[in-house]
């Protein structure tokens, strides 16, 4: 069968690699894809969001399923449109319907509320109620969370530590801070605990569950500075054990599939809970309706069933009776940056070193190939990912590994799992 796989990130790479091992695959075609991702395909240079020449892209390849990565296209209705001009291409990733689960913060409390998911309390507001929005924030304990309604590539989340603070804020979001992502924000209250990552896969009705992880997204050492798309990620977590387990899947996953399955949302795809453990109970910090990344990056490599065989088993609605196997080793992933990010940061620097990994697998974000030569692109560049026995080996062997490459500027976090 061919493949289009959709996206340009470490999580893309991943999925490459993991596809690629798959009898299933005949061949496989990556858009945009990057330096790393042709190694498994043709890539093509067609922008995600460019929905047309996507789809002749799958009908003159021949391709009968379709993977994607990033939330921007499914939100804004990719899967919606395949289907509709190409209905014999399976599609992994939700319609636009059940893409509101992420493209929509208000929408997503709603329906959390509406399934009795556990989640901080909340109030949503638009631009006519800025004094509605003061009178609520004074009256609320710090700190305080908001967030933009929409899509805001990660940036749309404030956390307040005065009330001052969150009426300035809450008025420059509602003027458009962030566009029409911030025309409606979501005042909710903050919740603290340590967060870890959920994965599932569902055809809308049943679910499986993949390997559990956490993600550092902070730029600097101790989980300070500003927020990235992502410094490093751990599969599994070890404070989650079998008893939280439970409680994450009969309280949040099995009432968010009813709830997909009782509304009808369109979803058969990938789901994401981005939850918090405050005093040994699990609420959801958000969902997302795509994998994760950085945390794709160490969930994959534990996964050893046949991934072409899980995004059929979605796509033609028998996840019930889907079987997918963890290897029980520990991945860590530590990802390596252009100094500066997520500021400003030069492109265009060479990579050394590479060939020089041999323990390890090197994921590659923002790398592209000049002739025989790899340089940067963007500001996260690549992710060092290994094995372990446990917690401390997989993360000191990519440590050891991560020492072998080089470029100008470059950066990574040392303390990746430093929590745990
Ligand atoms: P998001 O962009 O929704 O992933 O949010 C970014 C980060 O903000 C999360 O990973 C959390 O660290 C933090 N955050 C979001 N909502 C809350 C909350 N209610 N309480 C505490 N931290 C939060
Ligand atoms: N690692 C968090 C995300 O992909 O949004």
């Amino acid at each position: 069968m061919n493949v289009l796989l959709i996206g340009s990130g470490g999580r893309e790479h991943a999925f490459a690699w993991k596809l690629s091992q798959s009898p299933l695959l005949d061949k496989l075609f990556i858009a945009p894809g990057n330096a790393g991702t042709e190694a498994y395909g043709e890539n093509l240079s067609i922008d995600p969001l460019d929905f047309d020449a996507l789809k002749q892209a799958v009908a003159k390849n021949g391709i009968e399923l379709v993977i994607v990565g990033p939330e921007v296209p499914l939100v804004k209705g990719l899967k919606d449109e395949l289907s509709s001009s190409l209905p014999d291409v399976h599609v992994i990733g939700p319609g636009s319907s059940g893409a509101q689960l992420e493209g929509s913060k208000a929408y997503a409390k709603e329906f959390m509320g509406r399934h009795g998911i556990p989640t901080a309390a909340y109030r949503e507001f638009s631009s006519g109620q800025l004094k509605a929005a003061h009178t609520y924030i004074r009256a609320q304990s710090l700190p305080i969370v908001l967030k933009a309604d929409g899509l805001a590539a990660g940036k749309g989340v404030i956390i307040c530590n005065s009330h001052d603070e969150a009426i300035k804020e809450i008025g420059e979001m509602l003027s458009g801070k962030f566009g029409s992502a911030s025309a409606k924000v979501v005042i909710e209250e903050f919740l603290n605990g340590i967060e870890f990552s959920v994965f599932a896969v569902t055809d809308g009705r049943s679910y499986q569950l993949l390997p559990i992880a956490k993600d550092y997204k902070r730029i600097g050492e101790g989980d300070t500075g500003l927020n990235t798309g992502g410094m490093g990620s751990i599969s599994p977590v070890p404070f989650v054990d079998k008893q939280l387990m439970q409680k994450v899947e009969e309280r949040i996953v099995q009432p968010t599939i009813q709830g997909i399955s009782n509304e009808g949302l369109d979803y058969r795809g990938f789901l994401f809970f981005g939850l918090i453990q405050v005093n040994g109970d699990p609420y959801v910090i958000e969902y997302n309706c795509r994998m994760g990344d950085p945390e794709t990056q160490s969930v994959l490599p534990r996964i050893q069933t046949d991934m072409m065989e899980i995004c059929l088993a979605v796509a033609q609605g028998k996840v019930k009776n889907l079987k997918i196997t963890f290897d029980s080793r520990t991945v860590a992933s530590v990802v390596m940056v252009s100094g500066g990010y997520p500021g400003r940061y030069e492109k265009g620097k060479e990579i050394m070193g590479i060939n020089g990994v041999s323990d390890s697998l090197v994921f590659y974000a923002g790398v592209k190939k000049e002739g025989q030569k790899l340089l940067t692109s963007g500001g996260r560049v690549l992710a060092v990912t290994s094995f372990g026995s446990d917690m401390s080996q997989a993360i000191q062997t990519s440590y050891q590994q991560i020492q072998q490459i080089s470029f100008d500027g470059a950066y990574y976090r040392e303390d990746i799992g430093f929590d745990l």
